[in-house]
């Protein structure tokens, strides 16, 4: 008997969520029912991880409250440091975000506590300490001094800070805060679904986090905003850009940064993360990447009929805020660190176990030769 196999779960609903969804009638994405272009022009970065992990938008003192304690966690412990000072300088640093928040589990006094209550303190944690743990690892591959973080910056601010010793323009910093709010979240995508198949066995937040990851780390999830960057670097011109998209498409090349399994005529994200591209490029007086950028899309819009998705404006604006290529799936991890923690704290409010079957095509039954006889 041949089974309906739905290879990659393609279209298979498997639990339900109030995190987020992309709702059609304003196609467009929405966390807690609120569209996201909306919270980038309206909220900063810390207001929208509140919303994601607790439900609603806060109110200022709640809000205060929030940032509090996301500040006061900014601190590694001594032997957390001492671990990513001695990790190899080569290490990709998506490597070094998974082993850090591994590092935080063994740590972590409330690692087996998997009450909301204690998720929650520990998501406050991994939150706070993952990017400085990135931050302190960006620095001490380049032979600099660790920058500590500092408690009167936002949470994009202080990330520049520790990264780069100082806070960029407010425009930079805005660009950033809202590529985070466009990264926070986004249904059950591979690596949210990693966390809550890892939570559905019962297993704490460190392990699901840590899982997620790995998994955010492929190139066909978040590593293709690093991809997207090493095209426009192969691209290195936008006289360039025509013939190196025709021929990629000729040669059939997966081009990073277009299509996506939910949006099949557009990321409802694109529009807003190109346009804070478009005012850092102005910042920093450098159009190259747009007119590349703008030459790939018409190409593969026309050819093709596939859209870019998030991670095609995103990695240009990195590159041109002044981060290493490598760092900018990281950053992708600092902001979904938020979903994911909400999408674990869901799973374990209506626990079932993921367990799916498979259709078995291996040999039929035989009996075991002994070693001698074979
Ligand atoms: N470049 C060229 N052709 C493409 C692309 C692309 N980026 N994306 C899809 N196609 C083609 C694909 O070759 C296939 O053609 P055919 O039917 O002739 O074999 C058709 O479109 C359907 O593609 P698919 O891979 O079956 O679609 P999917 O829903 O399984 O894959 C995807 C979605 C995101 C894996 C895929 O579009 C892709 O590999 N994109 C490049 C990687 C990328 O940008 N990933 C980031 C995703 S969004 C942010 C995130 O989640 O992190």
């Amino acid at each position: 008997m041949t089974e309906d196999i739905k290879k990659g779960l393609l279209g298979i609903v498997v639990d339900e969520t109030e995190v987020s969804k992309v709702m059609p009638e304003i196609n467009s994405l929405t966390y807690r029912g609120y569209a996201a272009q909306d919270l980038c022009a309206k909220c900063k970065f810390e207001e929208v991880a509140y919303l994601i992990l607790n439900g609603e938008l806060p109110s200022e003192k709640q809000l205060k409250n929030f940032e509090k304690v996301e500040r006061k966690e900014r601190n590694l412990s001594k032997t957390l440091l001492e671990s990513i000072k001695n990790f190899p300088k080569k290490s990709h640093p998506m490597d070094v975000a998974r082993t850090a928040v591994s590092i935080m589990g063994l740590e972590d006094k409330e690692t087996k506590d998997n009450s909301p209550e204690a998720n929650l303190r520990k998501v406050m944690r991994i939150f706070a300490k993952t990017p400085v743990a990135l931050a302190a690892f960006y620095r001490i591959r380049k032979g600099k001094k660790i920058i500590k973080p500092k408690n009167n910056l936002t949470f994009s601010e202080n990330f520049f800070y520790m990264c780069f010793g100082k806070v960029p323009e407010k425009e930079i910093v805005k660009a950033f805060d809202v590529s985070l709010i466009l990264y926070a979240e986004h249904s059950f995508n591979v690596s949210t679904f990693t966390a809550r198949t890892i939570t559905s066995s019962l297993s704490d937040i460190h392990g699901a986090i840590t899982g997620a990851i790995a998994s955010l780390k492929g190139p066909l999830h978040g590593g293709a905003n690093e991809e997207v960057m090493h095209m426009m670097n192969k691209i290195k011109k936008p006289e360039n850009a025509l013939n190196w998209i025709n021929n990629a498409l000729d040669q059939k090349t997966v081009v990073m940064g277009f299509g996506h399994r939910v949006y099949k005529s557009g990321d409802s994200r694109v529009p807003t993360m190109r346009e804070y591209f478009s005012k850092v490029a102005k910042v920093k007086k450098d159009k190259k990447f747009e007119k590349i950028y703008d030459i790939v899309e018409k190409v593969m819009i026309e050819r093709k009929n596939i859209h870019p998705n998030v991670d095609y404006p995103t990695g240009p604006t990195y590159h041109l805020m002044g981060f290493d290529t490598d760092f900018f799936t990281p950053i992708f991890v600092i902001s979904r660190i938020t979903g994911w923690s909400a999408h674990i704290l869901e799973q374990h409010a209506a626990n079932k176990l993921i367990r799916p079957l498979a259709s078995y095509k291996g040999n039929s039954y035989r009996k075991v030769v002994p070693i001698n006889q074979r």
